[in-house]
């Protein structure tokens, strides 16, 4: 399989970091403005997710929430399983696996964005759950060992990426035999128009 990218490609994959970055900093800074997509509270609920883990979690980590779906649904987390959430974005998807897992259990939130990890932090420290850390770091290169990992969790974030080839790989390396991934995210049943993939606005969706 060829993995020769064009340089093309490589501008356009730039160009969708920026903005991918740029938008999820009017997330972390600005929750209360309108986006594309859904975020916050309503769509919390939206998919379900348990009324009282919402009233438990820090209300910025609620403001801030992005996602497409609820990945705890079928995670099946247990105490003391090692998980990461890969694009952990304001914290509460991370904070509510660390409730799970309990003290004996580690949760890793990975995220290429400085502003949306000092937010996780502090949504983290004010949720008084300390099995859960912040890693600054990039799907496509995830910064964990091989197989060392019980689960995968990650809601909406594969779809960001230019190179989702490389991201599941990525998944599978860091993964330990009989691990576990539970993620939510977008498929298209449809090849999308040139118009549309070359769009960077469009990818930060
Ligand atoms: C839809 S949000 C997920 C939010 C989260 N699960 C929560 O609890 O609110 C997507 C997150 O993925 C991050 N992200 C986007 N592209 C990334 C990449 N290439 N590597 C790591 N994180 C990325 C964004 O910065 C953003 O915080």
């Amino acid at each position: 399989m060829s993995t020769a990218v064009s340089e093309g490609e490589h501008q356009l994959e730039g160009l969708i970091k920026d903005e991918v970055l740029r938008m999820y900093e009017e997330v972390a800074h600005h929750p209360e403005k309108e986006f594309h997509f859904f975020h916050g509270r309503r769509a919390a609920e939206m998919f379900d997710y348990d009324k009282d883990w919402l009233d438990r979690c820090p209300d910025g980590a609620v403001a801030s929430f992005a996602g497409v779906g609820n990945p705890h649904e079928r995670s099946r987390l247990a105490e003391g399983e090692t998980v990461l959430d890969l694009g952990s974005g304001a914290g509460m998807d991370s904070i509510i696996a660390g409730w799970q897992v309990g003290s004996s259990g580690k949760v890793i939130g990975v995220d290429f964005n400085p502003e949306m990890l000092d937010k996780a932090r502090t949504h983290a420290a004010e949720a008084g759950v300390t099995q859960v850390e912040f890693r600054q770091g990039t799907m496509e290169d995830i910064p964990e060992e091989d197989e060392s990992l019980n689960v995968i969790i990650s809601n909406g974030v594969v779809n960001l990426s230019f190179r989702k080839r490389r991201v599941i790989e990525e998944m599978f390396r860091a993964i330990a035999p009989g691990g576990r991934v539970s993620f939510t995210d977008i498929v298209s049943a449809r090849p999308l128009s040139a118009g549309v993939v070359k769009d960077p606005k469009l990818w930060a969706s």
